[in-house]
């Protein structure tokens, strides 16, 4: 939610191209492009250098290209330090004004933005006392301005940040750059992100490390409520009453092009068939020698892991159904019981938690507001916490107790795939190895269901090779402006996951229901060829659940329904109820979801593309939502 870019370098030392001046303003434009998933409202950039009086700067409503034009069309001066913003709009519409950065002190001063604060109107007033007059109707202008103040007392910006931020309430990234002191940014965070990039000669700052990730893979991880000081050669911490501060360093294991589209036309695309990767990349080094689960990071006594009671998945979106599967297979394994909730929902209905439950935090992001609430409510009741999580360096995992990451890899797209698909393997690992610690599962039992887990990849690799039948399956559906999923147990999730897809991309109206409950009210949205998406169990699966569902289409069939069935390979009793069928390789029926939301995943993208929609930047989302 608002992109964030920092860049200082010295403007001659460090060979950025054939005038090293332009380098501010390339890394922050390069940035600006890895981060527009978490906001695509408009984009701005503040460049400041030697012997200029004031900060340059250019801002445009819209896409990043708007800005770039605009900058091709108005050049902006050589400089040695830059900020840049994409915005994600809160307070004020996205309007070229509203956009980010803003202006104060007669133009010497810059600030740009992520968050919201909370007091801005009481801070406005003040200022308006002051003689302050404002041009836009954010809040960030008000901390520009009073940062402006602050300066103006100080002398000094770091110390003038640092005063500005203990004034204001809410979250915040702020980054700014003034005139005077034309090789430095400085920052603040206060639960919103932010983390630097170390260079040679250079050093940056980014919402995440997605920023400058081109440029250099050592990073140091901020905490909450620091402010920082980039120069060329320097990264200073303090926190907001200027006592030395330290931030942690780590090294980024993605590399640049792992955040290119790769020759796909879309990231989705290229996320979507990344998904192999992402299955086996989460599961690498999880076993020792002997084959037992091993988890990294974990900071969880062993002895409280035995003695948990209960454990509550935490997420949003895509995210809370990877919780949703993670149920079905933690108590099937470990028969501990499970809830899932939605993060927002947890945090604020006074759940009953206690040092004997086990909160499990899924974010891709490792950002998300609601999800990083939820946490520090659940460990001030005394819970531990365990978070899933993909990005190195983000929030949640800083915040919680243990740390699983997956190993998807840079997701760009901003409705998830490839994360989802790693949360599921991810909690699909968890489970195992609560089993194995509290003695659920002989040691055997656990190593053959990670063979089989192992084996996934494989076959997600197979969906995605058969992914044409279902694209021109949705390319003759574009007339579609309700679609229904229907599945039960695991496929339940798969069904809420697919509905979600097809809103966020192809803006249809989409519901997931879990099978059994249709006929207590849905199946009355069933008319003369409604399509329904429906996911069946494997044939080979317990408890009838093949044939429950089996008997489903039929009752929705006999009502004009056009079926849309994911079946597993061989399943010969579906075929004659389906209108159409996508074939799924065999596998244990708790793992089936990372195979059957594939052609849901497939089927969205292909639906939005054939309708010409932008399939990697849906209206109205934003990737990382840090405000609640
Ligand atoms: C946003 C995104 C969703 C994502 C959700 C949770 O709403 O648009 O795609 O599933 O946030 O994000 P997280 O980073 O916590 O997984």
């Amino acid at each position: 939610m608002c992109g964030i870019v920092g860049y200082a370098g010295t403007g001659t030392a460090v060979a950025g191209g054939p005038d090293a001046s332009e380098r501010p303003l390339e890394v922050a434009l390069a940035g600006l492009k890895r981060l527009e998933y978490r906001g695509y409202d408009s984009a701005g950039v503040a460049l400041v250098g030697p012997g200029r009086p004031e900060a340059a700067f250019a801002k445009k409503s819209g896409k990043l290209d708007n800005l770039v034009a605009e900058i091709a069309a108005h050049p902006l001066p050589a400089a040695t330090a830059a900020i840049g913003h994409t915005r994600w709009a809160t307070h004020g519409g996205p309007t070229d004004t509203n956009a980010h950065p803003h202006l104060a002190d007669g133009d010497r001063l810059a600030v740009i933005h992520n968050g919201i604060i909370e007091n801005y109107s009481e801070l406005r007033d003040s200022l308006t006392t002051d003689g302050v007059t404002f041009l836009s109707d954010t809040d960030t202008e008000v901390a520009a301005q009073l940062l402006a103040r602050e300066y103006r007392a100080a002398g000094d910006l770091a110390t003038a940040m640092a005063a500005t931020a203990r004034q204001l309430t809410g979250t915040f990234t702020l980054l700014a750059v003034h005139a005077d002191d034309p090789q430095t940014v400085v920052g603040a965070r206060h639960d919103s992100p932010l983390v630097v990039g170390l260079g040679a000669g250079e050093n940056f700052l980014g919402s995440d490390v997605a920023a400058f990730v081109e440029h250099t893979k050592e990073a140091l991880e901020l905490g909450q409520d620091q402010i920082v000081t980039i120069t060329p050669d320097a990264v200073t911490v303090t926190d907001f009453d200027g006592a030395p501060a330290e931030g942690k360093r780590f090294t980024v294991d993605w590399d640049a092009a792992a955040a290119e589209k790769g020759g796909f036309d879309s990231f989705m695309d290229k996320e979507i068939h990344d998904q192999p990767h992402a299955v086996a990349d989460t599961l690498l080094g999880r076993t020792d020698s002997s084959g037992r689960i091993i988890l990294d990071d974990l900071r969880i006594d062993e002895s409280v892991l035995r003695s948990v009671n209960k454990i509550i998945v935490i997420a949003c979106g895509t995210a809370a159904y990877a919780g949703h599967v993670a149920k079905y297979a933690i108590e099937h394994w470990c028969r501990i019981p499970v809830e899932v909730e939605l993060a927002h929902e947890f945090r604020y209905r006074d759940p009953i938690v206690d040092e004997r439950t086990l909160v499990v935090a899924i974010s891709q992001s490792g950002e998300t507001m609601d999800t990083l609430m939820a946490v520090r409510h659940a460990r001030e009741q005394g819970a531990k916490v365990l978070a899933i999580v993909n990005t190195n360096g983000s929030t949640i995992p800083r915040e919680s107790d243990a740390v699983l990451y997956t190993h998807a890899g840079p997701e760009i797209a901003v409705a998830s795939t490839k994360a989802f698909l790693a949360q599921i393997t991810a909690a699909y690992i968890l489970g195992l190895y609560l089993a194995q610690l509290r003695g659920n599962k002989f040691p055997d039992e656990v190593a053959q269901l990670f063979d089989e887990l192992r084996d996934m990849s494989r076959k997600v690799q197979t969906v995605i090779e058969r992914g044409e039948y279902v694209r021109a399956t949705a390319r003759s559906m574009q007339a579609a402006d309700k679609v229904l999923f229907l599945g039960r147990h695991v496929g339940y999730p798969v069904a809420m996951e697919g509905a979600l897809k097809l809103k966020e991309l192809a803006y249809i109206h989409a519901e997931g229901f879990a099978a059994g409950e249709l006929k207590h009210g849905p199946i009355a949205l069933i008319d003369e060829g409604q399509p329904v998406f429906v996911v069946v169990p494997s044939p080979r699966g317990r408890d009838q659940l093949h044939s429950k569902v089996v008997s489903n289409i039929q009752e929705i069939r006999a009502r004009g329904a056009r079926t849309l069935v994911i079946a597993e390979d061989g399943d010969d009793a579906v075929r004659q109820y389906a209108d159409e069928i996508f074939w799924i390789p065999q596998a244990p029926s708790l793992l089936q979801p990372l195979l059957a939301v594939v052609p849901l995943q497939i089927f969205a993208m292909a639906l939005a593309g054939a309708k010409g929609l932008d399939v990697d930047q849906p209206r109205n989302l934003a990737k990382s939502v840090t405000v609640e």
